[in-house]
């Protein structure tokens, strides 16, 4: 139902989205996983039409996103940056936003007291805005996004900021969304989020997608390896250097920075000799964990780069 094809923007000498091309279906909740800066905000406002001098195409629903007006219609965006009237309550901010929307009036308060329910803030529905806690604020942004009742839902970030039991409650809103047939795409720094709630993920960095798939899927890019997490006190070049023989015979250097690495090997009895090669330069280490391959692996060995730098 929506298929991106190579869009490309820069910002200057930026370039945010590299020929960025991915495909949806109906239902799909797509997790788009990338650290700062990877163009997830960027693409959002594309689909979201707020941008504009940009290359590449968009087809949604079979038809041409940015010369059809109607399709808006059929989105519904949750962006980064919350947008309310703090003085009006919830209720009343729902009928503002869906005004802009071609929701006709009479169904108008219907609806805005279905999502209320849905997004479990019927019992506040009358108070204004500016007293609702972070997670609250979530759900009322997810509440407008869906108001209309629209075919695909882009959600940029929308557990940052919040404590745990409102991600929880905004990520059992995304299953239940997407379980209702509408097309899910989610941005995320969360690795834990889209292992549990996507039926796809997408891995994205520097304005590309690196790799797809179902978690199991993505799993298997790093093979049948355990992952080998040390932490101590070395330089990140040092480190590289200190373990280069050891390259193709069983270890594979996932990432390195100052004071934590990460690698992928084949059996952990390669781990004497790491330990050995890291002692005989004087790298100290102060903590080494052994993992089964996870989605944080295939983040490493994709981007070199852990998602939580
Ligand atoms: N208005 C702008 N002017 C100049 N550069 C921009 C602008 N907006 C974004 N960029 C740059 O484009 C790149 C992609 O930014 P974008 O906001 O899309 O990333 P993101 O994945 O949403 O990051 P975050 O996780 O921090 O929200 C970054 O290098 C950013 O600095
Ligand atoms: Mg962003």
């Amino acid at each position: 139902m929506l298929e991106i094809k190579s869009l490309t923007k820069s910002y200057g000498d930026v370039l945010a989205l590299d020929h960025f091309s991915l495909e949806l279906k109906k239902g799909e909740v797509l997790g788009l996983l990338g650290p700062n800066g990877a163009g997830k905000t960027t693409l959002i406002s594309i689909l979201a039409g707020s941008l504009r001098d940009f290359t590449g195409g968009v087809s949604f629903l079979g038809k041409d996103l940015f010369s059809d007006r109607s399709l808006k219609n059929r989105m519904g965006i949750v962006p980064q940056d919350m947008a309310f009237y703090e003085e009006l309550n919830a209720a009343d901010n729902l009928l503002f936003w869906g005004g802009l929307y071609d929701v006709p009036r009479a169904d108008l308060k219907k609806r805005a007291a279905e999502i209320l329910e849905m997004v479990e803030l019927s019992g506040r529905s009358k108070e204004p805005v500016k007293n609702f806690s972070g997670g609250m604020k979530r759900r009322l942004n997810t509440a407008i996004g869906l108001l209309h009742k629209p075919d695909l839902l882009l959600l940029d970030e929308p557990t940052v900021g919040i404590d745990v039991q409102a991600k929880v409650s905004i990520l059992d809103l995304i299953r239940k969304v997407g379980a209702a047939g509408t097309g899910v795409i989610f941005t995320t720094h969360q690795l834990a989020e889209v292992e549990d709630t996507c039926s796809r993920i997408a891995i994205m960095d520097r304005g590309r997608i690196l790799a797809q798939g179902t978690l199991v899927e993505l799993i298997r890019l790093v093979g049948e390896k355990d992952i080998v997490e040390i932490t101590g006190e070395f330089a990140a070049a040092a480190f590289s250097e200190a373990l280069v023989d050891l390259d193709g015979d069983g270890v594979e250097l996932l990432s390195a920075s100052d004071n934590q690495a990460a690698l992928a090997v084949s059996d952990t009895d390669r781990i004497p000799k790491i330990l050995d090669r890291l002692f005989r330069r004087k790298l100290a280490v102060t903590d080494l964990k052994i993992k089964t391959p996870n989605l944080e692996a295939v983040f490493l060995k994709l981007t070199g780069r852990s998602l939580r730098d």
